[in-house]
C-alpha cells in the first residue's frame, strides 16, 4: 500500500493546495474533527495534514496504525501530542514561516482599530447616519511604548512595524537575539519592566505549559493604567477572567485578541464581546491569500522531503 494523505480543516479555499497534490492519494476532510472522528474517518492515513484546532491526541496517534507523518499547516502545535508522536517514530513538521508579517499586520490592525475607534464609529455612523466624530476621540501610537513579549518571528515583525510608528519598543524573551535588537533598534528587559513601562503589550510566545496564562491577574495588575493588550498568539496565554475583571476595574485601557480560550466554543454573549473597548476576531490573524498560498507550499514541501527521507521543519526531534 502506499501513501494515503488526509488533509483536515480544508474547504474550497485551498485550491492551491489541491492543486499541489493533485498526483496523491488525497482525502480532504472539512470542518473540525473530534478524536473519534479522525480516528474514523483517517484510519488509512500514513500523513495527516492538520492545522489549528484539530486534536491529534495519544489516542489519534495510537488509533491511526499507519501514521508516520503530520504535517501541520499552522506554526503552533499545542493540538499535536508532539511527545508521543516522537515516541512512536512519528515526525511532525510545521509552518515556521508563512505569516510572520501578516500575524504582525493583523496585531496592528486590531491596535488602531482599539486606539482609533474604527468599527465602533463604523457602527455608530450605519445606526444613526450622523457623521460626527464626538465620542470617538483616539490615542496616538507616535512616542508611546510597545512591549513585546516573544521576539520570535512574528515578535520581530511587531517590532519593526512599531519602530514605523515612532514608538519606542522595548521586549521579553528567554532567548535574548541582540543582533536583531541592534538591527531594529529594541531593549530588552525583564518580563516585569516590560508590564510595567509599556503602553501596548503584544504577545508572541507559543501556548507551553510554561506559557499557560503568562498574562494572569497577577500580572495584569504590573501592567500600566490604561494600557493595551494585543494577543494574536494562543488564546491560553491569557486567563480571560482576570483580563475582564482588569478591563471592567478600568484598568487595561482596551485588549486586541485574535485569539481567546476555548474560543471555538465562544458563545456571542460571551462578555469580550459586549465591551466597547475589547475587539476580537476569530482567529484571522494568519489569513490572507498570500500566506494560505505560502503555508501550503511550505506544507507540500515538508511532505515530499519527509518522503525523500529528509524531514525539515520538524518539530519533534
Ligand atoms: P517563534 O517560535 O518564532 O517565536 C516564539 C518566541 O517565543 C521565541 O523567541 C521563544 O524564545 C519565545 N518564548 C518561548 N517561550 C517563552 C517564554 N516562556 N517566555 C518568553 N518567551 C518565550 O514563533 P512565531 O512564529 O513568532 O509565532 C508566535 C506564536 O504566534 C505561535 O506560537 C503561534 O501560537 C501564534 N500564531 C498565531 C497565528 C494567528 O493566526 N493568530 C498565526 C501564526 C502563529
Amino acid at each position: 500500500m502506499g501513501e494515503k494523505l488526509y488533509f483536515l480543516e480544508t474547504d474550497e479555499d485551498h485550491q492551491d493546495l489541491k492543486e499541489m497534490v493533485k498526483d496523491m492519494d488525497c482525502t480532504f476532510l472539512s470542518g473540525v474533527l473530534t478524536e473519534d472522528e479522525i480516528i474514523e474517518n483517517c484510519k488509512d492515513a500514513t500523513i495527516l495534514s492538520t492545522f489549528i484546532y484539530s486534536p491529534v491526541t495519544k489516542k489519534v496517534i495510537d488509533n491511526l496504525p499507519r501514521l508516520k507523518l503530520v504535517a501541520t499547516r499552522a506554526t503552533g502545535f499545542d493540538n499535536i501530542d508532539i511527545q508521543h508522536a516522537k515516541k512512536k517514530g512519528i515526525v511532525v513538521s510545521n509552518v515556521p514561516a508563512y505569516g510572520f508579517n501578516t500575524v504582525a499586520e493583523h496585531g496592528f490592525g486590531l491596535l488602531l482599530n482599539l486606539l482609533r475607534n474604527i468599527t465602533r464609529a463604523q457602527a455608530h455612523l450605519r445606526e444613526t447616519g450622523k457623521f460626527f466624530y464626538k465620542g470617538f476621540k483616539g490615542r496616538d501610537l507616535k512616542d508611546k511604548t510597545l512591549g513585546i513579549i516573544g521576539t520570535g518571528r512574528i515578535g520581530l515583525n511587531m517590532a519593526r512595524i512599531g519602530k514605523g510608528f515612532g514608538m519606542k519598543v522595548i521586549a521579553y524573551d528567554i532567548i535574548l537575539n541582540h543582533q536583531a535588537a541592534k538591527e531594529i533598534g529594541y531593549q530588552y528587559k525583564s518580563l516585569d519592566e516590560v508590564l510595567a513601562e509599556s503602553d501596548v503589550i503584544s504577545l508572541h510566545v507559543p501556548l507551553l505549559p510554561s506559557t499557560y496564562h503568562l498574562i494572569n491577574e497577577e500580572r495584569l495588575k504590573k501592567m500600566k493604567k490604561g494600557a493595551i493588550l494585543i494577543n494574536t498568539a494562543r488564546g491560553g496565554l491569557v486567563d480571560t477572567d482576570a483580563l475582564l475583571k482588569a478591563i471592567d476595574q478600568g484598568h487595561l485601557g482596551g485588549a486586541g485578541l485574535d485569539v481567546v480560550e476555548n474560543e471555538t466554543s465562544l458563545s456571542s454573549n460571551h462578555p469580550l464581546l459586549n465591551r466597547d473597548n475589547v475587539i476580537v476576531t476569530p482567529h484571522i490573524a494568519f489569513y490572507t491569500t498570500e500566506a494560505m498560498n505560502r503555508i501550503a507550499r511550505t506544507t507540500v514541501e515538508n511532505i515530499h522531503a519527509f518522503l525523500r527521507g529528509e524531514p525539515q521543519n520538524v518539530v519533534n526531534k
